[in-house]
């Protein structure tokens, strides 16, 4: 049996292991996916095991997506774009670390008839998680994205990264504080799809206040919380201002989906359905 594994700390609450026996099923094949919990300082050594014993491919999730990048032997560019992995898998006797985490996203906003071509996207956030998944919003040709944080400087470094690709493509892409998002900054609001990448939600807050939410959310907005598994605050802020909402389940299991046909091979893409495991574990 092929042997695959989740690496994060904390672990337990994991859905990774679920979704993929489900894909494995769908394809009538069989794995075996556990979970690993490294120490927060042992991530190389837990991975060192795991291969060295004949796994086949890891899922990284929070906090390890850095030192799976380190990891890796080799990175797929879009890994190397986003700046961490969260896939490792063997190819040619190398270990390839991966980043699905952008892909997903794309194809669970496609998935629910969101389209980016020529919208304007707001992004909150400059941490791994938004940084992982600009590449491939960029690459939807949106009109404008604006990137805005807490703190300026991570904003100004991450919008400086993705600039070329910005221009090549003819777009917007300008960074903000969150704070600046009330005033006169920012003048294309409201946003056509709003995609919360703080990690504000899982403390239960959100990232922006009620009366930049007012200024960014219309009735034709869309509000995406990448935390799953609960109404965030900022999912209550945009549907009280009439905008559709939804959390990250779809993105993790899409994701997953990017993931399992890197280790199986993608001749398996008409025989897994992630939208069907999406409403099973909804
Ligand atoms: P991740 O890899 O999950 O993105 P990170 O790199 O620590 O984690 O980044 C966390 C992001 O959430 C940052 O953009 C952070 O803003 P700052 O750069 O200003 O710290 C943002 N964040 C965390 N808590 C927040 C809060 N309560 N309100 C607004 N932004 C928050």
């Amino acid at each position: 049996l092929d042997v695959y594994a989740v690496a994060g700390n904390p672990i337990a609450h994991s859905k990774s292991p679920a979704i993929h026996q489900r894909f494995a099923e769908q394809s009538q094949q069989a794995i075996h996916y556990g979970r690993l919990q490294p120490a927060l300082d042992g991530f190389e050594t837990a991975a060192n095991v795991f291969f060295a014993a004949g796994g086949k491919g890891m899922n990284v999730t929070v906090p390890f997506k850095l030192d799976a990048k380190a990891f890796a032997q080799e990175l797929s560019p879009r890994a190397q774009l986003a700046g961490a992995v969260n896939t490792l898998s063997i190819h040619n006797g190398k270990i390839v670390g991966d980043n699905t985490d952008g892909a997903g996203l794309v194809r669970d906003l496609l998935a629910q008839g969101i389209r980016m071509q020529g919208a304007r996207i707001l992004v909150l956030g400059a941490g791994g998680a938004a940084r992982g998944v600009l590449g491939p919003l960029l690459d939807q040709l949106p009109q404008q994205l604006v990137l805005a944080n807490r703190s300026a400087p991570k904003a100004d470094a991450l919008v400086q990264l993705f600039c070329e690709l910005a221009s090549t493509r003819q777009l917007t892409l300008q960074s903000a504080r969150l704070i600046d998002l009330e005033g006169s900054v920012i003048t294309n609001a409201p946003f056509d799809l709003v995609i919360n990448a703080t990690a504000a939600g899982l403390d239960n807050a959100s990232p922006i206040s009620d009366s930049v939410a007012n200024n960014i959310f219309s009735p034709k907005s869309f509000a995406y919380d990448m935390v799953y598994g609960q109404v965030t605050p900022l999912m209550r802020q945009a549907l009280q201002r009439g905008a559709r909402v939804s959390d990250g389940l779809g993105m993790l299991v899409e994701q997953a989906a990017d993931a399992f046909l890197i280790w199986r091979g993608s001749q398996w893409s008409e025989a897994i359905d992630p939208r069907a495991v999406l409403d099973e574990l909804r």
